[in-house]
């Protein structure tokens, strides 16, 4: 079986095709995964089908399994979150509707996340990435100068009792998250510049869901500078988008990338299984 990799934009992204990921890969299949997640960032692979249990020894290729903070796994599977949302849900915010890396309110977020569709709408719920190396090198040398060594506060905004959404706000009733939680108020500080650790490159590491101000400022005085960065990071030269079909199953790098679960498919039913790679402090 002969793997092929084809990039599907400019920035980042690349669909594989030739692999069975209800098998364990080769050696060879294994190293041209891993090579290809370095080098695109984003993987994309068409028309798999898998058990939890195959979908959780392909996740663990990259690393240790990762427990979902603040959100309900599916039964019987600590590792697995369940992404749902109904037809007969109109009108709600979703998951991940807002560019962002996962988690990076955790002192160590997780190191890349893996979607697998199981039923996906005729059209609407894709999913863009944007690649953060990308939104780093464009910067200018002065901006680039002034963040170095900066750190910003990370908060699990969405969950805690301070910067969470208004209680009015209708949310998904299929997926249970936790809200107004203290402990998701607790600040984490990362640096705003971080350096992958595999690939030694330099890639912008902030992002609206979870980055409240820069470390020793104020928000009012963050604010200005990182409105600037989250435009910046999601220009469209930096992007892609992906089309789910049933059977897809993305791969994605939260180190170096940020991701946006695009909420256009009201009327119609989406389901997929979550899993996440354990990774490590940032620096
Ligand atoms: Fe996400």
């Amino acid at each position: 079986m002969s793997i092929e990799i084809r990039p599907v934009a400019g920035a980042l992204g690349a669909e594989i095709r030739g692999v069975d990921l209800s098998r364990p890969l080769g050696n060879s299949a294994s190293a041209a995964v891993h090579r290809a997640f370095h080098d695109h960032l984003v993987l994309f692979f068409r028309d798999q089908r898998l058990t939890p249990e195959q979908q959780m020894d392909f996740t663990r290729l990259f690393g240790p399994l990762a427990v979902t903070p603040f959100v309900k796994p599916m039964d019987g599977y600590p590792h697995i979150v369940k992404v749902l949302k109904e037809a007969a849900e109109r009108g709600i915010s979703t998951f991940g509707n807002s560019w962002h890396s996962d988690f990076t309110s955790e002192q160590e977020p997780p190191l890349g996340s893996v979607l697998y569709a199981l039923e996906t709408p005729e059209h609407g719920g894709d999913t863009m990435f944007a690649n953060m190396y990308a939104a780093y090198d464009a910067l200018s040398d002065g901006m680039k100068r002034m963040l170095e060594g900066v750190k910003a506060i990370h908060v699990g905004k969405p969950y805690g009792t301070k910067y969470g959404p208004p209680r009015t706000m209708k949310t998904s009733t299929s997926i249970e998250i936790a809200r107004n939680l203290p402990e998701a108020d607790r600040e984490v500080a990362h640096p705003v510049i971080r350096t992958h650790p595999a690939t030694g490159k330099k890639a912008l590491f902030v992002n609206p869901i979870y980055t409240l101000r820069f470390a020793d400022m104020t928000e009012e005085e963050s604010r200005p500078v990182l409105e600037h960065l989250y435009a910046h990071a999601v220009r469209p030269e930096f992007t892609c988008r992906f089309r789910w079909t049933k059977g897809a199953l993305a791969l994605w790098d939260n180190r170096c990338t940020l991701h946006y679960a695009v909420n256009d498919y009201d009327g119609r039913r989406r389901l997929m299984h979550r899993t996440m790679i354990e990774g490590d402090r940032p620096v």
